[in-house]
C-alpha cells in the first residue's frame, strides 16, 4: 500500500486509520457526485474510439485515492464549498500544464496516445499515418483547424509532427547535428528526454503550396490566423521569436502546444512564453489569493498554485466538492508542484472570486536565460562541412532556409504528385519513414 506520510504510527492504529479513510473517501465520493473518469465529449467527427479517459489533467489517477488523510486536521482552514484531495507528488510530472524545456526533463513518454490519421477532421491533413498525440488535444485540435478552414478557405495545411519518443528524438537530434552542425541543432532541437514532443501535447504544422509541395509553416498571411486565434481553442505558439533566450529554442512558427482555456487565452493575451506563465503561477497560491482569469463570456477562472509537500509523498490540494457546478482540473507543473483550475463561471458567488486577482505581476528576473552563445540563425556560419556521416550532401544552411527543402524534395519527400490534388487526407507513402529522419522541428 502506498505511504501516507504518516509514520511511527502502532499497527493496530494504522489499520484503523487506513478503514476510516476508505470509507470517507467512498462517502465523500457519493456525497459530491464526483465523476472524473466522464471525460470530454467524443467528437462526432472522429472516425475511430478516442478513450473516454481524459488526461488533460491528472485526476483520472485521484479518484482511487480519495480524500486526503491529513484533511481532518486542514479542513477548518478552506474556503466554503472546497474539500481536500489528496495526489501524488510525483504527479507533478503529469498534466496539460507541464513545463518541459532544457532545464525541466519530461518525466512521461507520451500517455493516452490516439492515432492522428484516424482522429482528425479533413479541415486539415496528417502528414503519415503513424503520428500520435494525447487524446485531450484531438478535440480541441480539430475545432481550431475547422474554424481555421471557415476562416481563410482551402488553405491546407498538414501536421508533420507530434508525440515523439524520446528514441525518435534521439534519432532528429542527431541527423540534425550531422546536416546542420551543432549550434543550429541547439538552437532548434531539444535535447533527447528534454523535447516537449515527447508529452504528447504538441504538434507541428506544415503546408502545401501552390506548387504542392510540402513546406514549413512560416506564420505569414493566411497562417497568421492560427497565432492570432490558437489562444480560443487552448493552444500557444510555443517558441515565441522575442522569447527565445527564455525557451532555450529559435522561433517556430509552426509548434503549437495545448495548455486549454483560459491558459492559452491569457497567455496569449499577455504576450507570454510558458516558462513565464507556469514559473509566474507559483506565487498565486490560494493563501495569497489565486489568479482571475475573466474572459467574458467565454468564462471565468480562478487559477492557484499548490506546492508539493516537500516532507510526504503525496500532497493536499484543496478542490471544489461540487464538480458539476464548480468543475475544476489538476495537473502538475513538472517543476514543484501543482495548478489547480476551478471554473467559476457557474459559481458567481464562489470564495475564490474575491480573493483572486486578475493583476499579473511577475519577477522576470527569476527566469534563467540560455545563452546561444555566438549562434545567428539569419547568418549561419557553422562549418559542418567536414562531417564525414553527411550523406545527403553539406547542406550548412539553416534547415529552416527553403533551400533546405529544395534539397530533400526529389530524393525524399515527393509530396508534389502526393498533393497535386490534395483532399486534406494523406497515408504517407513510401516515403514517411524517409522524412521522419530528416524532420529536425
Ligand atoms: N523543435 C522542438 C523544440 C523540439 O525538438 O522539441
Ligand atoms: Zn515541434
Amino acid at each position: 500500500m502506498r505511504k501516507t506520510g504518516k509514520m511511527s504510527v502502532p499497527n493496530g492504529f494504522l489499520a484503523l486509520i487506513v478503514v476510516f479513510i476508505f470509507i470517507a473517501g467512498i462517502a465523500t465520493m457519493l456525497v459530491s457526485g464526483h465523476n472524473i473518469s466522464t471525460g470530454k465529449q467524443k467528437n462526432s467527427t472522429v472516425s475511430t474510439s478516442v478513450p473516454e479517459t481524459d488526461s488533460t489533467d491528472i485526476l483520472a489517477d485521484i479518484d482511487s485515492r480519495a480524500v486526503s488523510p491529513n484533511a481532518f486536521e486542514e479542513e477548518s482552514n478552506l474556503p466554503n464549498g472546497y474539500r481536500l484531495i489528496t495526489v501524488l507528488n510525483e504527479d507533478i510530472y503529469k498534466g496539460l500544464l507541464i513545463l518541459v524545456n532544457y532545464q525541466y526533463e519530461s518525466k512521461i513518454d507520451g500517455e493516452n496516445l490516439v492515432n492522428l490519421f484516424d482522429n482528425v477532421t479533413d479541415s486539415v491533413g496528417v502528414k503519415d499515418n503513424d503520428l500520435f498525440i494525447n487524446n485531450s488535444v484531438i478535440e480541441p485540435m480539430n475545432n481550431l483547424f475547422d474554424a481555421f478552414k471557415e476562416a481563410k478557405g482551402s488553405t491546407t495545411i498538414l501536421i508533420s509532427s507530434a508525440y515523439r519518443s524520446k528514441i525518435n528524438q534521439t534519432h532528429i537530434y542527431s541527423n540534425s547535428v550531422r546536416d546542420t552542425g551543432e549550434k543550429s541543432t541547439a538552437y532548434y532541437v531539444a535535447v533527447p528526454g528534454y523535447s516537449e514532443h515527447q508529452t504528447g501535447y504538441c504538434f507541428d504544422t506544415a503546408a502545401i503550396n501552390y506548387n504542392g509541395e510540402m513546406v514549413e509553416l512560416d506564420g505569414e498571411g493566411d497562417f497568421s490566423w492560427l497565432s492570432d486565434n490558437c489562444g480560443d481553442y487552448g493552444f500557444i505558439l510555443r517558441y515565441p521569436e522575442d522569447k527565445t533566450n527564455i525557451t532555450g529554442i529559435g522561433y517556430e512558427s509552426w509548434h503549437f502546444r495545448y495548455v486549454g482555456v483560459p491558459h492559452s487565452t491569457f497567455i496569449n493575451k499577455n504576450k507570454l512564453c510558458l516558462e513565464e506563465y507556469i514559473t509566474g503561477l507559483q506565487k498565486y497560491t490560494l493563501d495569497n489569493g489565486g489568479l482571475l482569469i475573466d474572459n467574458g463570456s467565454q468564462g471565468k477562472w480562478v487559477v492557484f498554485y499548490v506546492p508539493k509537500l516537500e516532507a510526504f509523498n503525496n500532497t493536499d490540494i484543496p478542490v471544489p466538492i461540487d464538480s458539476e457546478k464548480t468543475p475544476y482540473t489538476v495537473s502538475g507543473d513538472n517543476i514543484g508542484g501543482f495548478i489547480v483550475t476551478v471554473d467559476v463561471t457557474k459559481d458567481p458567488s464562489n470564495e475564490l472570486i474575491s480573493k483572486a486577482t486578475s493583476n499579473w505581476q511577475f519577477d522576470n528576473s527569476s527566469i534563467v536565460i540560455k545563452d546561444f552563445v555566438d549562434y545567428d540563425p539569419l547568418n549561419d556560419t557553422e562549418d559542418d562541412s567536414d562531417s564525414s556521416e553527411n550523406a545527403v550532401g553539406d547542406n550548412n544552411d539553416d534547415w529552416e532556409d527553403d533551400s533546405f527543402w529544395d534539397e530533400y524534395e526529389d530524393d525524399e519527400f515527393e509530396y508534389v504528385d502526393y498533393y497535386d490534388e490534395y483532399d486534406g487526407s494523406y497515408d504517407g507513402g513510401d516515403y514517411a519513414e524517409n522524412y521522419d529522419e530528416n524532420n529536425y522541428q
